[in-house]
């Protein structure tokens, strides 16, 4: 038996809940952009989120609504996606309160900044991956804006790395899950993909 649910006939938020409780889990893009006067640094966290493209190389955030981090990326054409570790489980939860638009959620929380290489907001000095991007373009859907950035530098502590790759083990992320649920890494499987060949050849 299952049970079947309408988005039609369902109020959007209760259907948000659903959804949000089945696409599971979700990564958290830790973004940090400034206003368009350049005075105040903002971060915030948003667990819609993924690449978009490889090559170039794009990641994808996603508004819902329209808040701080879509209005700097669209006025400065900039924002840096932190990665978000178990380590920093708490700040990363403060910086999502609905603090004001002239309150930077960088001074609000306490949180170290430390200056990006290619593009104007700052990337979280704890954060052991910063993704720089430049706004790529924005798409406008329903009540939601999904924001595209192209990668033009990553920068990855070498505690994180095992023979100059990012390690999973090491990295800890947290995931979004549903309601005020997040995700801890633990249980990783390795399993290589089947080539065609190698399937036929099995029989
Ligand atoms: C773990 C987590 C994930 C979140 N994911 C999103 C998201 O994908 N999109 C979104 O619009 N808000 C998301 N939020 C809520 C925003 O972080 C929150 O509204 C924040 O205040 C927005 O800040 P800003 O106005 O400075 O951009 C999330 C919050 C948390 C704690």
């Amino acid at each position: 038996m299952r049970i079947d649910y309408d988005p039609d006939a369902m109020d959007p938020g209760a259907f948000y809940k659903l959804l949000t409780a089945v696409v599971v889990p979700r990564p958290i893009a830790w973004v940090s952009t400034v206003s368009a006067d350049g005075f105040l640094a903002n971060l915030a966290p948003h667990s819609f989120f993924t690449v978009a493209c490889t090559d170039p190389p794009i990641v994808q955030f996603t508004s819902v609504g329209r808040k701080d981090s879509l209005r700097n990326a669209e006025a400065t054409g900039e924002f840096v996606v932190n990665f978000a570790p178990e380590s920093l489980f708490e700040q990363i939860n403060a910086t999502g309160t609905d603090f004001p638009g002239d309150v930077g959620e960088f001074d609000a929380v306490g949180i170290e900044r430390e200056p990006s290489v290619r593009v104007k907001p700052p990337r979280v000095a704890a954060s052991p991956v910063a993704l720089e991007c430049v706004l790529h373009s924005t798409l406008r859907l329903g009540s939601s804006t999904v924001v595209f950035g192209r990668v033009v530098h990553a920068a990855v502590s070498e505690e994180v790395t095992v023979e100059g790759h990012p390690e999973i083990g090491r990295l800890k992320p947290l995931s979004r899950l549903g309601k005020n649920e997040w995700g801890l890494t633990s249980g990783v499987r390795e399993l290589a993909r089947i080539r065609y060949a190698d399937w036929e050849a099995q029989g």
